[in-house]
């Protein structure tokens, strides 16, 4: 440690080796008891807690000093570490065995009364936000930081070894590909011009391998203007990295050794190589693209069956393009009529215009409002399908791919959770490969990149790409998934300004637009491109993981809340209108 004058040892670090040494301890004031006239202090610095004693009897000057001490002030003792009698040994802290009667005691800062209890449990995010450099204060708080540089560290460790360089790319940007809403900062200088703050450095780190930097990597801050969850900020961090001359396998393997490293940081063994699964196959299985492998419940498709039955309106649905899922709930039959509309109703919150139930009796006999449409054999050949025995239920759902998907996905993710059938201890990590390289938007009414824009088709699929079948080209991308979450996602690169125009172009990006917000981008492809791919984690993501903790505001130090609003600055404020004015900006809400 650093030693000053006013603190030559932590705290947190004393124990029955340093008994009799002269230590100058400085912190805060944890607690302050009396106990029959002789005070207690619990010390604290960031290394962990440390009991001082005054004894009027003893050191009569000290124990005056002390009965000016406050909760939270701030103090410096000098004295030797002396053990405590042996009844007294604390087993709840590693200091619990020593203690000191100081020499000298000196107050270095006063503090008011905290607005709460540091340790009080029960007090809301929005107060410990607002006073957020107090909620720092906890061990709570204070260990999760820790174990973010921590992970941080390891993982610079890990990619320096890699011969990896850290590089620093702009924040002030045109904009970026990732598709969310670009925060906007007005230029002063250029009247009317906008910077955007980027979503991630995608283009930059690109044109680093353009450049001739071969292995790049940054611990790269973004920004996203999006709805918020408990796992999105507006501002988060990325472990960015860009690599030349390799493929997708090669990026694979190296992201693999840096998982293992920051896991261990973590004090988790993970073993790669990590199971690489198929985006077709992880949606048809568990309807996600970020499959919580923890549990079964896996998903069957019955559309076979049903295309021979008289299901009329799901058979319609399947002919127009639809596609039916099902799920079946072990033990599920005895469900009562209320626990299967309340099924239905979360179906329909999640989008469904029906969920259609079978449920197979003990007796062997099956129980459904469809048998109506299906024969008995049928409803066998679904309960084969299903896997389902007397005694189960099944649901299903029969829609748009997307939608049945999305909707079978987290029906899943629910009874994971309600039925109790994830394996807390598990750490399943996972590839998702093969993403098709567009996704149709009903909104915009066109079709959008999977990933970005500069992600390389599959080779074999350029001949789709031209010929318009823009649903059937995959691209060569990958996500990393941990227990259920995207922790990272990448992709090869496009490393030629024909593919790339041509992905423009599928995009519905006239040559104009393409030209005006990429062109630079594109140029740089026609002056030499090593082939090149990358990766980026979400650092705040893979920390919160990490720590247990279902939201990453608990892993960054100040957090914007769920409004993307910071309540300990009040920040976003208002602007002058002096400062409108010299930004060339009007606007339309009334200024003080
Ligand atoms: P992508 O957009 O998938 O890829 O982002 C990579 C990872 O960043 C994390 N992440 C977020 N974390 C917190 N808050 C957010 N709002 C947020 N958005 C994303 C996720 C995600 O997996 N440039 C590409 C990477 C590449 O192709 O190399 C990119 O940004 O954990
Ligand atoms: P109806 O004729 O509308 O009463 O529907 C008969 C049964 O078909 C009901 O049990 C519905 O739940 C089911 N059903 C209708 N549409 C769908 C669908 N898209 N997916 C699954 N089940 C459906």
């Amino acid at each position: 440690m650093i030693k000053t004058k006013m603190k030559d040892h932590n705290c947190g670090e004393l124990n029955l080796n340093n008994i009799g040494e002269e230590v100058t301890l400085s912190g805060w004031v944890a607690t302050i008891r009396d106990l029959g006239g002789i005070l207690f202090i619990e010390l604290r610095d960031r290394s962990g807690f440390f009991q001082l004693v005054a004894n009027p009897q003893i050191n009569p000057e000290v124990h005056k000093a002390f009965e000016k001490i406050r909760s939270e002030y701030v103090i410096t003792v000098k004295g030797k570490v002396t053990r405590r009698p042996e009844e007294t040994y604390n087993e709840k802290y590693p200091t619990g065995q020593v203690e000191m009667y100081p020499d000298s005691v000196k107050i270095l800062s006063e503090a008011k009364t905290l607005p709460f209890v540091l340790d009080d449990e029960n007090v809301s995010e929005d107060v410990r936000l607002k006073y957020r450099y107090l909620d720092i204060r906890r061990e709570q708080m204070k260990s999760k930081l820790v174990l973010r540089h921590n992970i941080v560290q390891a993982v610079r460790n890990y990619l320096n070894n890699l011969d990896f360089l850290e590089v620093e790319t702009p924040i002030l940007i045109k904009t970026t590909p990732e598709g969310a809403r670009d925060y906007l900062v007005p230029s002063r200088v250029q009247e009317g011009k906008f910077y955007a703050l980027p979503q991630s450095p995608q283009i930059f780190k690109q044109l680093l391998m353009v450049g001739g930097l071969e292995r790049y990597y940054q611990i790269a801050k973004c920004f996203r203007d999006e709805d918020l969850r408990a796992d999105r900020q507006p501002e988060f961090t990325q472990i960015d990295l860009e690599m030349s001359f390799v493929e997708q396998q090669d990026v694979i393997k190296v992201v693999e050794g840096l998982i293992v490293d920051a896991f261990k940081a973590a004090g988790v063994d993970v073993k790669p190589p990590f199971i690489q699964m198929p985006w077709q196959e992880a949606m048809d299985r568990f309807g996600s693209d970020k499959p919580d492998t923890r549990f079964g419940l896996e998903l069957f498709d019955i559309g076979d069956i049903i295309l021979e039955s008289n299901f009329d309106i799901v058979k319609t649905t399947l002919l127009n393009g639809g596609i039916v899922r099902g799920i079946r709930i072990p033990g599920g039959a005895k469900y009562s009529r209320k626990d299967i509309d309340d099924i239905t109703k979360l179906a329909v919150s999640f989008g469904a215009k029906a969920l259609a139930n079978i449920i197979y009796l003990e007796d062997g006999s099956a129980k459904s409002p469809v048998l109506k449409f299906v024969t008995e054999e049928q409803a066998k050949q679904i309960q084969e399908r299903a896997g389902a025995e007397a005694g189960d239920i099944i649901f299903f759902v029969a829609d748009k791919p997307k939608l049945v998907y999305d909707i079978m996905g987290r029906l899943r993710l629910h009874f994971g959770k309600s039925l109790n059938l994830i394996d807390e201890s598990k750490h399943n990590l996972l590839w998702v490969v093969d993403f098709p390289m567009f996704e149709w938007s009903d909104e915009e009414g066109r079709y959008m990149a999977m990933h970005h824009p500069f992600t390389s088709p599959c080779l074999e699929d350029i001949e789709k790409l031209q010929s318009g079948d823009l649903g059937n080209v995959k691209s060569i991308a990958y996500d990393i998934v941990y227990n259920g979450t995207e922790l990272g996602g990448g992709s090869v690169r496009i490393h030629s300004s024909e593919i790339q125009s041509a992905i423009f172009k599928a995009l519905g990006l006239s040559e104009e637009e393409a030209k005006e917000k990429f062109g630079f981008m594109v140029n740089a492809l026609q002056y030499g491109t090593p082939p090149h791919a990358g990766l980026a984690i979400g650092l705040d993501r893979l920390v919160a993981l990490l720590a247990r903790t279902d939201s990453i505001r608990d892993v960054i130090a100040f957090p914007k809340n769920s409004g993307a609003k910071d309540l300990m600055s009040d920040a976003p404020g208002e602007a002058s209108l002096q400062q409108l004015r010299e930004l060339h900006l009007k606007s339309t809400v009334q200024h003080k």
